[in-house]
């Protein structure tokens, strides 16, 4: 069969105070009252014959809500803590039959025209078929160091990078074959395994054990943390040679930053004033003077002020936050 796996195991520290460890971005319902989880789960219902959720202790009481509100049947894997996810997508994997095709998504990305979506994943799942790992390129707008790149010729791999260097990923821009990694994959259970399994066995047999020792989708403590963290693009796809790129034609965001969320807003017609500032979270009338492109947060408990050009730095002020409590 062919399962959609979401991982929903990021809290989203970037997009703070929006986001918060008890409420990870990807449950915020900022969207036409609909959260990011909730509008993944809408957008594959009709792909997959079967739905799996991996996510941790701190929110599955969340995704269960969704799940609950959307009436879907789901197969619940629940870590104790998060090992990244090389990890994540093989427990997936250890919980489906070899032959069984799994559609990988994040549960935090928006993604527009949603039939060149259905598309792409129906060409991912063909190649999936014939013993691929499957990717889907998009084609990138700027040299991002927070995306993983897709060296390609037509729908073959030449080769994959995660996270370059600014120099470096300047440089994939200017040679023009590179396209971003989504995030996303699609192949057949069995096949990531054994690349798994011959590129990083560590995390094959230790995630094994915790999977096997299993209760009910529940995943020790103890046995996890000796899985090494390590993320399923380090582990797999630079190295894989079974890897194919599908063109995402879909129009994708993965609402990574403020920036991000930013550019995606104004696309919507969200307002901001004539020097580019922008109110999220707010109704009261807000006057910006003397600044420009400054985004301006508020939530019940917490405001945010900054420099869109600073999103990548939100980060900080969440661990810095963290370590105080
Ligand atoms: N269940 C679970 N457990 N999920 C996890 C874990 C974990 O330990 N760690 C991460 N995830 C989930 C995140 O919530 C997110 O939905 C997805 O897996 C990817 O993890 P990120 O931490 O967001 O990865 P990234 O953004 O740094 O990089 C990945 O995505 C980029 C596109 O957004 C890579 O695949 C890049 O190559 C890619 O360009
Ligand atoms: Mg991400």
């Amino acid at each position: 069969s062919i399962i959609h796996v979401i991982l929903t195991g990021g809290v989203g520290s970037r997009l703070w105070p929006l986001s918060r460890k008890s409420q990870p971005k990807q449950y915020l319902e900022i969207f036409e009252n609909k959260s990011l989880f909730e509008m993944t789960v809408e957008r594959n219902s009709h792909l997959a014959d079967k739905v799996m959720v991996v996510g941790n202790v701190d929110n599955h009481h969340l995704s269960g809500k969704v799940m609950n509100k959307t009436k879907t049947v789901y197969v619940n894997i629940v870590e104790a803590t998060p090992r990244n996810t090389a990890a994540a997508i093989a427990f997936a994997a250890f919980a489906s039959n070899p032959e069984d095709i799994l559609i990988i998504t994040p549960s935090d990305h928006i993604i527009d025209k949603i039939d060149a979506y259905n598309d792409a994943i129906q060409a991912a799942v063909f190649k999936a078929q014939d013993g691929f790992i499957v990717t889907f390129g998009i084609i990138p707008t700027k040299p991002e160091t927070g995306y993983g790149y897709i060296e390609s010729k037509g729908d073959k791999v030449l080769s994959f990078r995660e996270k370059p260097n600014e120099t470096t990923a300047k440089e994939f821009i200017a040679r023009g074959n590179f396209l971003w990694n989504s995030g996303m994959f699609c192949f057949k259970a069995g096949v990531l395994l054994e690349e798994l399994k011959q590129f990083q066995p560590d995390v094959y047999d230790k995630s094994k054990a915790v999977w096997e020792s299993s209760k009910d989708g529940f995943l020790d403590l103890d046995l996890s943390l000796e899985i090494p963290s390590i993320s399923i693009d380090y582990a797999v796809m630079e190295r894989s040679k079974k890897i194919k790129v599908v063109p995402a034609s879909f129009s994708w965001s993965d609402l990574g930053s403020f920036e991000s969320v930013y550019e995606y807003l104004v696309s919507k017609g969200h307002p901001i004033d004539k020097n580019g500032n922008m109110v999220i979270g707010c109704e009261n009338h807000t006057t910006f003077l003397g600044l420009s492109n400054t985004i301006f947060v508020h939530t019940n408990t917490a405001n945010l002020i900054l420099q869109k050009e600073n999103s990548q730095d939100v980060k900080d002020v969440y661990n810095e936050l963290e370590k105080q409590n």
